[in-house]
């Protein structure tokens, strides 16, 4: 089929308009510069009003705290099991958020079966892992933890010493390798903890990112998990080693970020966390691991920012603050990932038949956004994951560093700022165009092209795939618009 780029423009204007006030949301602060503010959700906490009351208030991506995880996932060797990550993905994309998957491959947390093989057996078994989940995912994941703490502590700045390890040392890339394939459209970051600074492991961490770049192993990102206490505070260089990172060609995130304490003391650490953050154009967003003290996985500390009964604690002041403080001035730098998505040829399994709703569709595209005034961005791929006519595109995102400056929201973002006005020739139908314009949604809610010239509803047939070009006309950040209707 056909996936010729098409030009747009998108008609934004990022400078928060005098007397403006500041975002009032995580999410809606983060988005003012692009980037994303997200939470480790439990699957079987979604039935606590209170937790999904400050969720969907305060929170633009999700990480399943434990779902994705081997164990969860594939608890019989072959057999998946995907209903409580499947309940989250499907509670965030309806409710406007985008997913970090976490994580595909680790030596903790492996089902018993994984952990009793070796060799070759167990390599297999690891990339068929890797595979599948990311191709059963395959659309709706905006970053991938692909490997998950396989540095050694300490100073050696070994590998560490696992089941997987000790498959060869080139079992990382070939995880990197195996999910770039299973899901061309997902960013693919490598996590880990005590990272945060520099220090032996992050120096050999840094050193794996620069290899893999070197010879063209599939990375696209870096987690920095970011547990902190007082043994392990936040280093002063934590910036800075943000930076050299970046440096190196990759996004950076900070994956699971909690801090023990309480007061100004906390407050403080979650403020210098976030501009440092803020001062990294490649640093796209924040996860903090939880939502109230109460969830942590290590509650004692109290670490998060809602108290047990949801309130808002000094660190959320500060973290909020901090987040505003930015201003739309540092922008990440997103780029898509390296390799092109294929045209024509779907994943090997379907998606579930529960997300997105009977009847609806599915669009997610990866790609850069405006750069600047008139500056014509990359296009930008787009993969129909479930064909059918959608009754709305609810959400271009983060298209939305842009709209959500202007607009302090970044939901429902998709087309209000976002006005592709013409698309390539696709598609599932002759003669139809593709985009996103909220202005322009058709009564049935298809998703409708602003300007280019005629009626320019169209749709893409299930698997295929199709790109269009976005043109900055303010002086917004690049993004990685993903748009997704249900
Ligand atoms: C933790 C979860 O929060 C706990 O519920 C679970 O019992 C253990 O794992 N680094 C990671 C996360 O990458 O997956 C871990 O999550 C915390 C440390």
């Amino acid at each position: 089929m056909a996936a010729a780029a098409g030009v747009a423009a998108l008609g934004t204007t990022l400078a928060l308009a005098p007397g403006a006030s500041a975002a009032t949301t995580l999410g809606a602060s983060a988005a003012q510069t692009g980037r994303y503010f997200g939470a480790a959700v439990a699957a079987n906490k979604l039935s606590d009003a209170t937790y999904v009351g400050i969720l969907n208030r305060e929170f633009t991506m999700v990480t399943p705290e434990n779902e994705m995880k081997w164990d969860a996932t594939e608890p019989t060797q072959g057999q998946f099991t995907y209903a409580n990550a499947d309940r989250i993905v499907n509670h965030a994309r309806a409710n406007g958020m985008r997913v970090r998957g976490h994580a595909l491959a680790w030596h903790s947390q492996q089902p018993g079966w994984a952990q009793n093989l070796s060799g070759t057996g167990l390599r297999s078994a690891m990339v068929n892992h890797v595979t599948q989940v990311a191709t059963y995912y395959r659309g709706k994941i905006y970053a991938w933890d692909v490997v998950n703490e396989a540095f050694a502590d300490g100073g050696t700045g070994a590998r560490r010493d696992s089941n997987l390890q000790r498959t060869g040392n080139d079992w990382i890339e070939a995880a990197f390798r195996a999910a770039r394939a299973a899901d061309p459209t997902a960013k693919l970051c490598y996590n880990d903890y005590n990272t945060d600074g520099q220090n032996a492991k992050s120096n050999a961490v840094y050193a794996m990112v620069q290899d893999f770049k070197a010879r063209g192993v599939p990375i696209d990102c870096v987690g920095f998990q970011s547990h902190f206490n007082s043994a392990s505070p936040v280093p002063a260089d934590y910036q800075a080693n943000l930076q050299r990172f970046a440096n190196l060609g990759v996004d950076v995130q900070i994956t699971e970020l909690d801090i023990e304490g309480s007061g100004s003391a906390q407050a403080d650490n979650y403020g210098r966390v976030v501009r440092a953050c803020l001062a990294v154009s490649r640093c796209t967003g924040i996860t903090v691991w939880g939502i109230r003290d109460t969830d942590s996985w290590r509650a004692s500390g109290n670490p998060l920012l809602f108290d047990g009964s949801g309130n808002k604690k000094p660190a959320y002041t500060a973290t909020l603050d901090a987040l505003n403080s930015g201003g739309p001035t540092t922008p990440p730098t997103t780029t898509p990932p390296t390799t092109t998505p294929p045209t024509a040829t779907p994943p090997t399994t379907t998606p579930p038949p529960s997300t997105p709703p009977p009847g609806g569709s599915a669009l997610e595209g990866g790609g850069e956004g405006p750069q600047g005034r008139g500056r014509q961005a990359p296009s930008v791929p787009l993969t129909v994951v479930k064909s059918g006519r959608a009754p709305a595109i609810t959400k271009l995102e983060p298209a939305a560093p842009d709209v959500a400056a202007g607009h302090a929201e970044t939901e429902n973002a998709c087309g209000a700022d976002v006005r592709p006005e013409h698309a390539p020739a696709d598609r599932g139908e002759a003669g139809t165009h593709l985009g996103v314009a909220r202005s322009a949604r058709s009564a049935e809610g298809i998703p409708a092209i602003h300007g280019g010239g005629g009626s320019q509803n169209g749709q893409l047939g299930a698997g295929a795939s199709t790109t269009f070009g976005f043109q900055g006309t303010g002086v917004g950040p690049s993004a990685t618009p993903t748009c997704s209707a249900s």
